[in-house]
């Protein structure tokens, strides 16, 4: 009895690490790049022919900047984080229109991006614009084609409130679905004049809701933030479950897999099946979890 215990301790460890092996090494496809510095790469996406399942999937490692930086497709837009489930997570520019003191123009930023296949996150993100002499406006190019923006006015600082985004030195609207490119521009109506000593600049962005909390020190520079991050979404193929599944060559939901349609934009999305844990777009990637 004295013996068992240590030993069925040492099984169950021994369990969990080819289990930990099993699911890093199923990631990627083997032969191919699984990492580019802290940013793991799991298939469909990969860095070269051969590693991705189709183009838009390709993303580039940049190993000469220190750490290294992943970027989508040959684009200049970095990567942070893919996630299995169908999400990824990029780094945007902040856009900013400043003035000087006479309402002269001054320094000025206007962003402009475009997502290739992958869709905004219509629940994850917000567009928001700070400034108290302040509208910014977004538009959507590929995908959806759309209009919209916020107003946001105030003239004293004194009136603004620390983490609400309500329209008092800051203002916030969601993204439609299916939006895989836009550019932001910017107005004013005093050319900040009556603001500028406290708010000399507008500034705006699309990103992840839970990354932005506006304070009142933003009104003098943003804290001098550059990047803030942005939710992708991703899905495979261009046609629904049902469809995909009649030519098996081509359906990417490997063994012990489910399929999802995908709901912002064309596609379909795979996941393991109950019970199961690892990559679904690899062909035996979902390995039954029977550590217990
Ligand atoms: C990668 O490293 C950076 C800092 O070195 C960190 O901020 C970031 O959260 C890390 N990302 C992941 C996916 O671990
Ligand atoms: C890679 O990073 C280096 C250093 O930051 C930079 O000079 C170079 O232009 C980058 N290359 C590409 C292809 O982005
Ligand atoms: C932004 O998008 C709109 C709508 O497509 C277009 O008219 C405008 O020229 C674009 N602006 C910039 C700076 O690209
Ligand atoms: C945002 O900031 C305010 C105060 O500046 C704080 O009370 C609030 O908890 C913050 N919210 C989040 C989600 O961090
Ligand atoms: C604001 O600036 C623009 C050019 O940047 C100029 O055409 C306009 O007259 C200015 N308006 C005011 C109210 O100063
Ligand atoms: C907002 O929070 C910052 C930092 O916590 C503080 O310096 C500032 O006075 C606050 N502003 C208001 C309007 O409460
Ligand atoms: C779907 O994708 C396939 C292969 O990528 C392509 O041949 C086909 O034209 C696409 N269909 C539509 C409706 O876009
Ligand atoms: C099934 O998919 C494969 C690989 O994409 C393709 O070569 C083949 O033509 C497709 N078959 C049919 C019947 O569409
Ligand atoms: C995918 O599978 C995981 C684990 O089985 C589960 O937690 C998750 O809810 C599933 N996702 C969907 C969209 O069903």
């Amino acid at each position: 009895m004295a013996m068992s215990l240590p030993l069925i301790f040492l099984q169950l460890v021994l369990a969990w690490l080819l289990g930990a092996a099993a699911m890093a090494a199923s990631q990627a496809l083997p032969g191919c790049e699984n990492r580019c510095g802290n940013v793991s790469i799991p298939y469909p996406f990969g860095t070269r022919e051969g590693c991705y399942m189709d183009s838009p999937f390709l993303v580039t490692c940049n190993k000469s900047s220190n750490p290294p930086i992943l970027y989508l497709t040959l684009s200049t837009i970095e990567v942070t984080d893919i996630f299995l489930w169908g999400a990824l997570r990029i780094s945007s520019w902040i856009g900013y229109d400043c003035y000087d003191a006479q309402g002269g123009p001054g320094d000025e930023f206007t962003t402009w991006m475009n997502l290739f296949r992958f869709p905004i996150s219509n629940t994850r993100n917000k567009f928001t614009a700070v400034g108290c002499d302040t509208y910014a406006v977004v538009n959507g190019v590929q995908g959806r084609k759309y209009t919209t923006g916020c107003l946001s006015l105030c003239d004293s600082i004194d009136n603004v409130i620390n983490g609400s985004c309500s329209g008092i030195g800051c203002c916030q609207t969601s993204i439609p679905k299916e939006v895989r490119s836009f550019n932001i521009t910017f107005g004013s109506y005093e050319n900040h004049t009556n603001v500028w000593d406290f708010n000399p600049c507008s500034y705006a962005f699309v990103a992840e809701e839970a990354a932005y909390n506006f304070s009142s020190l933003d009104l003098a520079n943003l804290q001098n933030q550059e990047k803030l991050p942005v939710m992708l979404d991703w899905s495979v193929g261009n046609e629904t479950c049902d469809e995909a599944r009649k030519n098996q060559t081509s359906y990417a939901c490997k063994e012990n897999s489910e399929c999802y349609n995908f709901d912002n934009g064309p596609g379909y999305r795979c996941n393991c099946s109950k019970g199961y844990e690892g990559n679904p777009y690899l062909s035996n990637g979902c390995q039954g979890n029977h550590n217990f």
